[in-house]
């Protein structure tokens, strides 16, 4: 994160109310409300959320214990039975839901479509049985690697309902990063596409697809192919199958299987601080309970909303907050599959006045990359409908929330600036929009039921405006249960970096934060060696680890870079082997290399070649100099464990 945002961050005074018209209809009015509700949640934590699952969501069969907490492993409803397919679709079609809007997708280049509860379901149960006929069985694991198109959802709810656990694999990662995900996962099968839409070019995914297998993926058996893009393609006999045509083979009753609450229901890769991705682990009954309450709460879902988040479902937001919490709700989502573009900058405000968008869910990037091009667009559009605003991601920097507020929110909309991660399956700390009093770059208070504190690196809670780390203090129902394959890994991150308190486990997010004396929250960025590009967690040990595998790299050292627009910018130092001297054009291969090795989100924005990087006499880079480097900064602070000084000299040269 950069620093004029922390220092801006750290100077905010300012403090919007809820409107009163909009506080008059929420789910929960008022302070008070709020504070009931959270004294209520820690009173009794069991009996919270007891009391929810069974008010919110249907189970085939009742739990037996709402928590089983052998730290840090949580089992939540055990023994309790149910399907989140059947929560976000079959409830609904014994209701006036059937024929409501369940998906409104719009295509990049302009075609849409609209998918009832009835429609969606009917295809999931097509989905589903295809699947069956592939052969996977419950248990099994299918990777999804699809655009935003509704199939991706259609998949993920097709999966669920056979309880075969998906793994998500963003549409930008490349080959080589998705021959990773598929291998660590074992996936019996890849949902893929021919192609998807982006900025104006269609991009290759069955290729992708296609040469991640080829590197050796020996668990896939089957690749069931969605055609988007009619792009051309070839199919392997006996492996790949095109939906089109099996769609028409198989039938569309397909039951939803009755699933253990603990049973895996998802995994997704999330960035760490070493070079191997992490498969977060989500099981089923808590991570229903909790997307459904958050997403009903916290975006305050009435069944006549139109909902809007513009997240990837490669990410986790796209996972609890565009296809499980909403359709939990029987919410009417907006799907849509472009990204602002230079052919057409303002797309977002053409779809929130042609659907009539109520709540809007973006990113801070998004928003400023809006700043930059001016009120002019957004005002030239209706956006009238828009009543309540959310911002996800990274932490916003107050010039970007008063700017979202006025412009887009037109000063009448409440903004939900919501901090949460891959692990913790939901949004934690939140605005209740119609209850709490916001803060520009505050994501606020937490959530009932959710206990967090900032803590020194002993574990010991700091005073008010300290600056220290953040944890979590007691189990939440869709926290990460492990990390696929690797329980000590789970443990050693999550678990033991900040040492137990009495005895007592605590979550730790990774994440540097302060808590202000009226208890808001704010969140300062990453503390561990991740850095977010454009609200996207990559790991600088992985850009590292592509980096150094071109044969003429033998070093190499990545820090962010504070970026107006995208938070952080990837800045690469790179010591070459000697035998081809620093240029333009080999940045550029190493720029493209890494983009072959990660994907395009990955490409690092600058290249700096040095002779050495600076370490201290243990051998350890010494990142902090080349963050400052990195940001254009005087190197200041203690430079005394330096093993050799000449390098910071080189490096402030550009060598
Ligand atoms: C950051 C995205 C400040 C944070 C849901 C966290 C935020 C990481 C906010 C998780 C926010 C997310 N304010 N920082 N409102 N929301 N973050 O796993 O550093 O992709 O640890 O999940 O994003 O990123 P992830």
């Amino acid at each position: 994160m950069s620093d004029p945002t922390i220092e801006s961050i750290l100077q905010e005074k300012r403090r919007f109310s809820p409107p009163q018209s909009f506080s008059d209809q929420a789910y929960i009015r008022s302070e008070r409300e709020y504070e009931q509700l959270y004294s209520k949640a820690a009173a009794n934590p069991e009996r919270f959320w007891g009391e929810l699952a069974e008010q919110e969501l249907h189970w085939f069969k009742k739990w037996d214990k709402v928590l089983d907490w052998r730290p840090p492993f949580a089992q939540w409803f055990v023994g309790g039975q149910i399907n989140i397919a059947y929560n976000c679709l079959d409830r609904h079609l014994t209701t006036w839901r059937r024929n409501k809007a369940a998906i409104i997708w719009e295509g990049e280049p302009g075609d849409s479509r609209v998918l009832t509860y009835g429609e969606l379901h009917r295809e999931v149960c097509l989905m589903a049985n295809a699947l069956k006929e592939l052969g996977v069985k419950k248990g099994d694991r299918v990777a999804i690697y699809l655009p935003m198109i509704p199939e991706a959802a259609i998949a993920m709810l097709a999966c669920a309902r056979i309880g075969a656990p998906h793994s998500v694999v963003f549409g930008g990662f490349s080959a080589e990063a998705l021959r990773d995900r598929l291998v660590d996962a074992q996936a019996k099968v890849v949902i893929t596409a021919d192609g998807g839409f982006r900025k104006d070019k269609t991009i290759a995914l069955k290729a992708q697809v296609d040469l991640a297998l080829e590197h050796g993926a020996p668990s896939v058996e089957k690749v069931l192919v969605v055609e988007r893009t009619q792009e051309e393609m070839t199919l392997k006999p006996g492996r790949d199958v095109l939906w089109r045509e099996l769609k028409t083979q198989v039938g569309a009753d397909c039951p939803a299987e009755p699933m253990e609450s603990e049973d895996l229901l998802f995994i997704l890769y999330t960035s760490g601080s070493t070079g191997k991705p992490k498969g977060v682990v989500h099981t089923t009954g808590g991570y229903n309970l909790y997307t459904h309450i958050t997403t009903k709460w916290i975006f305050d879902l009435k069944d006549t909303d139109v909902y809007w988040c513009t997240a990837d479902v490669g990410w986790i937001t796209g996972h609890s907050y565009i296809v499980y919490g909403p359709l939990s709700n029987g919410a009417t989502a907006v799907m849509y599959e472009g990204v602002p573009r230079p052919s057409n900058p303002g797309c977002f405000w053409d779809v929130i006045e042609k659907y009539g968008v109520n709540i809007f869910y973006t990113a801070p990037t998004a928003i400023r990359a809006f700043m930059r091009q001016g009120e002019a667009l957004p005002q030239s559009r209706d956006l009238s409908s828009l009543r309540l605003l959310g911002t996800v991601g990274e932490p916003i920097n107050p010039e970007a929330w008063m700017w979202y507020h006025r412009v887009i929110g037109q000063e009448k909309c409440p903004i939900v600036d919501t901090w949460w991660q891959t692990e913790t399956g939901g949004i934690m700390i939140t605005p209740l929009p119609g209850a709490l009093g916001t803060k520009p770059g505050s994501c606020c208070r937490p959530f009932p039921g959710i206990v967090p504190e900032v803590v020194d690196l002993d574990g010991a809670p700091v005073t008010d405006d300290q600056g220290g780390y953040l944890v979590i203090k007691k189990p939440w129902p869709s926290m990460i249960r492990n990390v696929y394959g690797d329980p000590e890994r789970f443990r050693r991150t999550y678990w033991e970096q900040i040492p137990p308190q009495d005895d007592q486990y605590v979550y730790f997010a990774g994440d540097g934060a302060r808590q202000d004396e009226e208890g808001y929250f704010w969140v300062m960025g990453r503390v561990d060696d991740v850095i977010s590009v454009a609200g996207h967690r990559l790991g600088t040990m992985e850009i590292e680890s592509a980096l150094v595998s071109h044969p003429l790299v033998v070093e190499a050292a990545v820090v962010g870079r504070p970026d107006e627009i995208t938070g952080e910018a990837i800045f690469a130092f790179v010591v070459l082997d000697g035998s081809q001297s620093p240029s333009a054009e080999l940045a550029q291969t190493l720029k493209e290399h890494v983009v072959q090795e990660i994907g395009a989100i990955a490409r690092p924005g600058e290249i700096r070649f040095t002779d050495a990087l600076p370490k201290t006499r243990s051998g350890k880079i010494m990142r902090r100099l080349l963050r400052s480097l990195a940001a254009g900064q005087e190197v200041s602070g203690d430079t005394s464990t330096l093993e050799d000084r000449t390098v910071l000299d080189k490096l402030r040269g550009g060598a």
